[in-house]
């Protein structure tokens, strides 16, 4: 079976998923470079599956929507990816499931965002639409504040940051969960421990093993269908016994969690990815 391997950069987990497949009997592995590919209309690569990887959310989208329109399986799927990569799409989708999320507003100006805000009430989380690692988010705690973030995004931003999605602040003493499905199965989870607010390991949070109870298995499989499905990493944040799905990642970061949680988790995606082969794309 020839199975694309749709990448940019080749990171630690990149690496790990390539060694993985180099060991799985008949897998011809086929590299897609998104900085070299050419597509034209009906001319993708002839593989049977794509294994997405890229860095980039908007090459990863158009590309999987390319694969696609001849009939190849990717993993995740494009609607996945569109759903995950947006943070809007993704509220949207949590809530038309009936997911339990942080309440959230969208607005398009800063006069209607600031009245978002004040509605919502202080502390207010802001944050691109379409991001990660934690980037650009701010934590607004006063109208000061509010005022002055909307007048930078307004004025220094792109029309990205004229689209402002802003939730509550969840207290969140600490931590989060990042619980991580493949399939059917919630195979594992860690917490990601800070002094700062924003836990992302790529901002310096340590993980260590949280272990999958019946409700973060639960809620995390429910996120992930709610996107559609696939192999993804749910963001929870706990509040007083409660736990809420604050963001679903579609092009999953594991290398942190393979040791303290003791999963293969590359195994898993790539057992997983090879089962797809032949579904519908
Ligand atoms: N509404 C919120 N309340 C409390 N903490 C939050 C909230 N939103 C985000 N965070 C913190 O910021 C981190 C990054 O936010 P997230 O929405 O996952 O964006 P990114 O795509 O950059 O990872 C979360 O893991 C969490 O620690
Ligand atoms: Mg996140």
């Amino acid at each position: 079976m020839r199975v694309g391997f749709l990448h940019s950069l080749i990171r630690k987990e990149e690496k790990l998923l390539l060694a993985e497949l180099r060991g799985r009997p008949g897998v011809e592995l086929v590299s897609l470079d998104d900085r070299r590919l050419v597509f034209g209309l009906g001319s993708p690569p002839e593989v049977d599956l794509v294994l997405e990887r890229c860095i980039n959310h908007s090459r990863a989208m158009h590309a999987l929507r390319l694969f696609e329109s001849v009939g190849t399986r990717c993993v995740n799927r494009y609607d996945v990816a569109r759903r995950c990569g947006d943070k809007i799409l993704t509220a949207t989708a949590l809530a038309e499931a009936g997911v339990p999320q942080p309440r959230w507003r969208v607005a398009f100006t800063p006069e209607s965002a600031l009245a978002a805000i004040e509605e919502l009430g202080y502390p207010a989380v802001l944050k691109p639409a379409v991001g990660s690692w934690g980037r650009l988010l701010s934590k607004i705690n006063d109208r000061d504040a509010a005022e002055t973030v909307l007048e930078h995004k307004s004025i220094l931003g792109t029309y990205h940051h004229s689209i402002f999605f802003v939730q509550e602040y969840v207290r969140k003493q600490g931590r989060d969960i990042r619980s991580f499905v493949i399939g059917d199965n919630c195979v594992a989870a860690v917490y990601r421990t800070s002094d700062h607010w924003i836990t992302n390991t790529a901002r310096g949070a340590r993980t260590s093993l949280c272990p999958v109870t019946a409700e973060i298995g639960e809620l995390s499989l429910r996120a992930a269908e709610a996107v559609g499905g696939g192999v993804l990493a749910v963001d929870l944040l706990e509040r007083d016994g409660e736990l809420l799905a604050n963001e679903v990642n579609y092009t999953m970061e594991f290398k942190n969690s393979i040791d303290v949680t003791g999963v293969n988790i590359p195994a898993e995606i790539v057992s997983y990815a090879l089962a797809q082969r032949g579904r519908s794309a």
